[in-house]
Formats: C-alpha cells, structure tokens, sequence
C-alpha cells in the first residue's frame, strides 16, 4: 500500500537515521559519518556506516544499505509498510490508512499486549490459592522472590479456561488467544494450552512479551511446553532473558540451555545469562548476540547432548565474530545445579579459568584418537596443527603447539613444523583468494544482486552518478533537460531517475530514504553507489552525465538498426545464392 509521499517525507525528517541505527548498533563518529558493527553480518571491525546528511545507512563488508525505513526492515525483519508504521509510532505521528486494512504491526501490538496480560495472570495466579503447588515448587528449586518477580514468573492453574475466561474479559477474542499460541481448539471451542505449569515469559529484546515456556512440576512429559512459533514469537530469532542480559557491565554474555540455569544465574548475580528456547543455537541467534557482546561463555549441559551442541555452536558463534569460551560445570550436571552445590564464588572460579575454544577444541580432537597407534597419532598432529595454525598470535601458536605435542609424544619443535606448514597453506589459501579480489576492481563496481546488470558499463556509471548528484543537491534534476527514464540503460536506475524527478516537480525531499517499490536488493544497491560517488554536486558533472545517457543510449539504438539492417543484408544475400 502507498502511503502520501508528504507523509513519507515528514516521517523519516522525523526519524533521524543515526538515532533509530544507534537503538540497535552502539555508534562512534568519524568526521561526518557514523561507524559501528554490521548488525546484519558478523565481524570485528566497524564497516557499519551511517550518514546522517545523506539518511542512509552502508556496510562496506555485507554491502547492505538504505534509508531508516528499510533499515527497521531489515533489523526488525518489518514489511514495508509496517516499518513505517512503527517509525510514525516512534515519531508520534498517525499514519494516513485505510480503516479496512488490519495490518500486521497493529495485529503484532495486540498479541503484545495480550502476552503481557496472559503474563500479568498467570504471576497473580502464583500468589492465588490456585498457585499453591506452583509456589511452592519455585520455593523448592530456590527461587527467590525477587527473582520471581523479575522474570515476572507465573503460574498457570490446572484449568481448562482460567486464562480464556481473564482474557476474554479483558476484551480478547477467541481468535487473538488462538493467534497468540495461549489455547488450544477443539470442536470449535478454544481452552488453556497451559494447565498447571510453572511460567516463564519470554520477552524480546525491545521488551514486547512473545511468548511463554511452561514447566511441569513433576517427572511427566513434556517437561516444557512452550508457545507454538506466532506472528509475534519465533524460536530460532529470539533467546531467553536477552532483554535483562543485554544491560549487563559484566562485558560479556553467558549462554546456557535451560531457562531454570539462566534464572538461577541470573539470582546468583551473573546477570548476562540467556538460554537459547528449546531449539539449537541458531546463526540469528549469533548475529542478535553480536548486538550486545564481543564474547560469549557457554556453558551447556555437562552430559553428551550438552557437548555435543556446545561443538555445534562454536563454529557458529565464531563466525559471527564473537570470540567462544567453553566451560564445563564438574560434580553437577548445568549451571543450576552447580550454583545450588557449590555457590557463586566457586562459580566465578570456574568463569575465570574458562577455556578459550581452542584448548576445547583440541581436547575434542584429541578425544577422536587413540594415541597409543602411530597412524591415529599422526592423523592427530595433523589435525591438531589445522586448528592451531588458525591462531593470529605466534605466543598462542606456541603455547597450543607445545600441549599438542605433549599429548602425541612428540618434540615441541616437531609439532612447530607441522604447525608452520598449515599455517602456510592457509596463507597461501588466503592470499590467492585476496587476488582473486583485487585484480577485479570493474567486477567490484558490478552489482552484487544478479538482478541488477550493467550491460553497458560507460552509461550504468553515469545513470548512478546522475541520480547521487540529484540526491545530493535537488535543483540538479533541472539540468537533466528532456532525459527520461527510457534513456537509462539500467531499468532499477531509470526508475529511480523518474521517481526523484517527480518528487522534485511536487517540491518534495529527495534522499534514499523516502524511495518507493524497492526490492532491499535494490536499495543496497543505490547505497552502495551513494557510497561511491562522493565527489561535490556540480552542475557541468550532472549535464555530462545526462549527455553520456543520452548518447550511449543513441549508440545502442543505431547499433540495434545496423544489426538489423545487415540482418536484411545477409537474408537478401541468401536469397541471391538460392535463387
Ligand atoms: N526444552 C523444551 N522442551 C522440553 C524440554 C526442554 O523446550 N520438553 C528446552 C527448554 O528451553 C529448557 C531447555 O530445553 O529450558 C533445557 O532443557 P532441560 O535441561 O531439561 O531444562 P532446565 O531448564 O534445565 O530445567 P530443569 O533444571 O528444571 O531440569
Ligand atoms: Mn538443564
């Protein structure tokens, strides 16, 4: 749906880009623009970058960019329209629609406010005398009150329409609990998914209430019930006690399995634990962790399963760019348990001599073989040398080289020339690849986006820097003469071109930020090319670009004549020879 332009204009003017990007990216300047962390892609260095003058946003390494409107997109994964929504809501503006038109942001703040409701219930339900047993079992794994109430811990009681009957009183439909995951339906009619459970609300990162996980207070199965994935709640994006883990000065995060071991961390003072929801670690889940930290502790379970995803999720975590310390709790079978045996001072020795991934890994590899055999041991040092060579540090390489080899029986100098010879190879990996880059600059300016092709080079520069001029200073949209959007040899940029220019006819703004109909493949595209074409708006550069257009684009119709022409010539020809 189209909403006015005038509308758009007055809502990213009132939308700083720079203070909507720093709710989500923590940003440093740097003379007129802003850098931070890419919070779309993993990494260590700032390539983020953000302009306040221009409205947009530009990642030199992931090449995303926009204006703010794609920039809630992309980070709150919004529809278009629904992007702008909440930017009028953070704005205080009311968004000119269509009464008819439900949209799913309005859809999403119901639910919200439904969760928080349900949440609201099901704490009071605690303290009720149909909260007895509930209580009571909280009290009998240690939880505090405090803690209760900071998680806003609840109880659901073993009903079949407690919470229906409070909803529905509260001015909720069937249909909003159903759209909520809080009941099931049978026959038509709806009642309590969650029946004498322990509660646990699930609260995103902004502070909506997505979602619960229920625990039983016995042995019986499912241990947990937790929402089903709604509109509002989906597991693999979204981790437990993010929301109060994310304000934590400890400098790093802690990730567990169970919602009982972030809990009881978070009682025991470690109040940057989080607990992923039921599912694996996901790279989302990496990417959201990024926002807020440089590194994570994990500390899964102590059986088979536990380490088993603890392998799975180093690789994932470490290619997001944070840096991965593992521990294992010992004498106690998670965190929970370990801080109800032995307290928080033992657990804070155990934080400190948190291996680094490396010392993990290598036992891990080391586990694989028995290194009592020549051929195992072998393929070990190999393996082992793989790992270490991955090391930037030489003190490092050492230090690991010299456990290795212990482990193998090797001489320490031995295990250094194996080290050394895959340190080499990966170089020389690197390096090819490195060229393979460089010596391809014209590949660079191409579009990464299959779907946008520069078949003719010369006119695809000049139709991007034409409409960066145009973006950079309006008025230069009058010297483009009787240049239309036919004249451009790439159709997304003879789009644009129309766009600016009608929007400049009706005297409103021109930025990237209030472009319509864009794919976000597209709009990083233009980006990008605002990133690149930085030179002064001068008026002779914008009349040589809309004369090159206007050329190349004769150029390429002559030339389809004269292929034409000697089409006719040859077919003429053919003919001569036949008859
Ligand atoms: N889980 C789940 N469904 C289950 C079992 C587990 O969604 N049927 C998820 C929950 O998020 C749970 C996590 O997996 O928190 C880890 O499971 P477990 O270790 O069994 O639970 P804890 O939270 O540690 O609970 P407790 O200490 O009470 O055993
Ligand atoms: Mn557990």
């Amino acid at each position: 749906m189209a909403f006015p332009p005038a509308f758009l204009d007055e809502l990213v003017a009132r939308n700083p880009i720079e203070e909507v990007v720093s709710q989500y990216v923590n940003l440093r300047r740097s003379g007129a623009n802003l850098f931070g962390l890419c919070p779309f892609h993993g990494e260590k260095t700032a390539s983020f970058s953000v302009s306040p003058d221009k409205g947009m946003f530009y990642c030199f390494g992931c090449h995303k960019g926009g204006g703010v409107i794609n920039f809630l997109m992309e980070i709150e994964n919004l529809s278009y329209p629904d992007a702008v929504r909440a930017l009028a809501q953070r704005a205080g503006m009311t968004v000119p629609e269509d009464e008819q038109y439900q949209s799913r942001y309005r859809q999403q703040e119901r639910l919200w406010a439904l969760c928080k409701e349900a949440a609201r219930y099901y704490h009071t339900q605690l303290y009720a005398p149909a909260g007895a047993a509930g209580l009571a079992y909280a009290q009998k794994r240690g939880m505090t009150k405090s803690i209760l109430t900071k998680f806003g811990v609840g109880f659901a009681p073993d009903s079949w329409s407690g919470l229906v009957d409070a909803m529905r009183a509260k001015g909720y439909t069937d249909q909003e609990l159903t759209a909520a995951g809080l009941v099931s339906e049978k026959n038509g009619r709806v009642y309590d998914r969650f029946r004498n459970r322990l509660m646990f609300p699930i609260i995103d990162v902004r502070g909506n209430l997505i979602g619960f996980g229920g625990r039983v207070m016995d042995d019986s199965t499912p241990k947990y019930l937790n929402s089903p994935e709604t509109l509002i709640f989906n597991k693999r994006k979204n981790l437990f006690a993010l929301n109060l883990a994310k304000k934590s000065k400890l400098g790093y995060l802690i990730l567990v399995e169970g919602y009982m071991d972030a809990v009881s961390l978070h009682q025991y003072g470690f109040d940057c634990a989080v607990a992923s929801l039921g599912t694996a670690l996901t790279e989302d889940h990496a990417t959201l962790l990024t926002r807020y930290t440089e590194e994570v502790i994990l500390i899964y379970d102590a059986d088979e399963a536990g380490q088993d995803a603890t392998r799975r999720a180093i690789p994932i975590l470490e290619r997001a760019g944070l840096r991965v310390k593992v521990l294992k709790v010992k004498d106690a079978k998670d965190p929970d348990e370990f801080l109800k045996k032995f307290g928080a001072d033992r657990f804070r020795v155990l934080l400190e001599g948190a291996s680094n991934r490396i010392e993990y890994q290598l036992t891990t590899i080391a586990k694989k073989y028995d290194l009592r055999e020549d051929d195992q041991r072998i393929r070990f040092v190999q393996e082992a040398a793989e790992l270490i060579s991955t090391l930037g540090s030489a003190v490092q390489r050492e230090i690991y080289g010299g456990r290795a080899a212990e482990a193998a029986g090797i001489t320490a100098d031995a295990m250094k020339l194996e080290v050394e010879k895959a340190w080499r190879r990966r170089r020389a990996r690197e390096k090819k690849r490195q060229e393979r880059i460089d010596l391809a600059p014209a590949q660079a300016l191409r579009p990464k986006d299959r779907s946008i092709r520069y078949d003719n080079m010369k006119s695809a520069m000049a139709e991007e820097m034409l409409i960066c001029l145009m973006m950079k200073d309006p008025p230069l949209s009058d010297v483009t003469g009787d240049l239309t959007e036919a004249d451009f040899s790439v159709p997304l940029l003879g789009r644009v071109f129309a766009q600016l220019k009608s929007r400049h006819d009706q005297g409103l703004e021109l930025s990237l930020g209030v472009l319509e109909g864009l794919t976000p493949e597209e709009t990083s595209h233009l980006a990008g090319a605002l990133q690149r074409n930085q030179g002064p708006a001068r008026e002779e550069a914008a009349r040589d670009c809309a004369a090159v257009i206007r050329e190349e684009n004769r150029q390429e119709k002559d030339g389809s004549e004269e292929s034409l022409l000697a089409l006719r010539d040859r077919m003429k020809q053919r003919k001569g020879v036949k008859s």
